[in-house]
């Protein structure tokens, strides 16, 4: 069954556009054009969601908000602003339309492509799933010319799905050749899967960029339900959460921050923080993970994971902290985006002094990418922004030196160069940590505290105390709060 929107707006002609757009996303539409018949849509029918223009007539759009709020609290509703000026001005802003229950706020003009995201960002796995015309059995094979640079692959032992698959599923056949084998709302065949895989030996499939929230939704939804299941072994569990996280960093490189892909990464970082809760033998996964690509999408899992691994050692350590952080490091190169494309991957000794330089904006670049978002909070924001400040004051932007760097900064920091070291060279995790702890310079620029928390991720600190030597101003501090 189609998911149901009403649209409300003065504008005729802007409603059927809208209208005609959204049923060819295979929604059910219902318009009219005042407050008064929007109230008494809501009272006859039920709505996935609500897009209400503000200057709506005949019942304001305050009113109307009141009415919704009043009698039915969880409309989700995304209002529309035809004059810029009223945002300018104050008169209207988000805060205060979110305080009367509204989710989002468009400004016009913006392309009709733009209500899709917008409705696809509140849509839980039940609407997914309820928007996908189901059939019986499995479509026919069928062959299509498209961009490579338009799919996205997923290692075909690692694809999971419902009954019914969510997005149409591809196999490449050349460059800018694929083979669609199973199409949305097909029954998921596990059959046609093993055939590609066994007679075939194909190991990867494929899916639509455009369909990569509706994958992260999903595979966030499974990777939950792994985490909660006691049987399923801690090594799938992680990769599960790999698979997913990666993609959602993709999806943010590449599309932005938007409201909807946020709300995404809290559900993500949610799963980060279940997941180091519920393994009290996850440093044994940690010790041996191997499992990583060199993207820049691996590289921010990896610090992920490590950076709430350390986190997980402290006291003070909660679950606020932990997706906090686990925020911050998913996001904590975003600003290289905002470099050129050559950044994205490039090492600092492989930088041109000139290039070092810019490369040193991107702390800066990342906060600003993020600072207009109020769904981010401030302290992911100083994380971000302070991730390659050093304890020794040898980092950037600002050189702080250490009690003024904050820890979980540092703990990135601490993670991210880790992380580095294990894929530049590839190392074995436990032999990227002995190099950064016989480097002298290196090991300065972390606050002792966390290297030594960061020790007792991987090992018995006793022992490796007997075998190299720890920086001067270490001490080890069973249980003792972090400066
Ligand atoms: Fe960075
Ligand atoms: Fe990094």
């Amino acid at each position: 069954m189609a998911l149901k929107i009403l649209l409300v707006d003065p504008d005729e002609a802007w409603l059927s556009s809208a209208k005609k757009f959204l049923i060819a996303q295979m929604y059910d539409v219902v318009i009219v054009n005042n407050g008064r018949d929007a109230q008494l849509s809501l009272y006859n029918e039920k709505f996935f969601a609500v897009i209400m223009n503000y200057d709506i007539q005949n019942h304001s759009c305050t009113q109307v908000l009141k009415f919704i709020k009043s009698n039915y609290t969880n409309q989700r509703v995304i209002v529309i602003i035809d004059n810029k000026e009223l945002v300018d001005n104050g008169i209207v802003s988000e805060e205060k339309l979110q305080k009367l229950g509204v989710a989002e706020m468009a400004v016009k003009p913006f392309d009709l492509p733009y209500l899709k995201d917008l409705l696809e960002g509140h849509q839980s796995l039940g609407d997914l799933m309820a928007g996908v015309t189901k059939k019986e059995g499995t479509s026919e094979e069928q062959e299509v010319a498209a961009t490579d640079e338009n799919f996205s692959s997923i290692k075909i032992d690692e694809f999971y799905s419902s009954q019914a698959v969510l997005f149409d599923i591809y196999i490449k056949l050349k460059e800018d050749k694929y083979l669609k084998i199973l199409h949305a709302g097909d029954s998921f065949s596990k059959e046609r899967i093993d055939k590609y895989k066994n007679e075939k030996k194909i190991d990867s499939l494929y899916f639509h960029n455009s369909d990569r929230r509706k994958f992260i939704q999903f595979n966030n939804h499974l990777a939950k339900k792994l985490i909660d299941n006691k049987s399923v072994p801690i090594y799938n569990k992680v990769n599960q959460l790999k698979n997913v996280s990666e993609k959602f960093i993709e999806e943010a490189f590449t599309v932005g921050l938007k409201p909807q892909v946020i709300e995404q990464g809290r559900e993500v970082c949610e799963n980060v923080y279940n997941l180091i809760e519920s393994q009290p033998n996850l440093f044994s996964v940690l010790k041996s993970f191997q499992n990583f690509d060199p993207t820049a999408f691996a590289h921010s899992f990896l610090v992920t994971l490590y950076s709430t691994a350390i986190i997980k050692q402290f006291e003070w350590q909660s679950k606020t902290t932990i997706e906090t952080t686990a925020m911050a490091c998913m996001f904590h190169d975003i600003g290289k985006t905002l470099l050129s494309k050559e950044f994205i991957n490039l090492r600092p000794k492989d930088m041109s002094p000139e290039q070092f330089e810019m490369f040193k904006n991107h702390p800066a670049l990342g906060l600003q990418i993020i600072e207009s978002s109020r769904a981010i909070n401030n302290s992911v924001k100083q994380i971000i922004l302070q991730h390659h400040e050093a304890y020794d004051g040898t980092g950037f932007p600002y050189g702080k030196k250490g009690n003024k760097i904050l820890t979980l900064a540092n703990i990135v920091g601490l993670a991210d160069d880790f992380v580095h070291i294990m894929i530049d060279d590839k190392l074995q995790p436990i032999d990227a940590l002995r190099k950064i702890l016989t480097d002298k310079v290196a090991v300065k620029r972390y606050n002792s505290i966390l290297v030594e928390k960061f020790i007792n991720v991987f090992v018995d600190p006793e022992k490796i105390h007997k075998e190299m030597a720890l920086p001067s101003n270490s001490r080890v501090v069973g249980g003792k709060k972090a400066s």
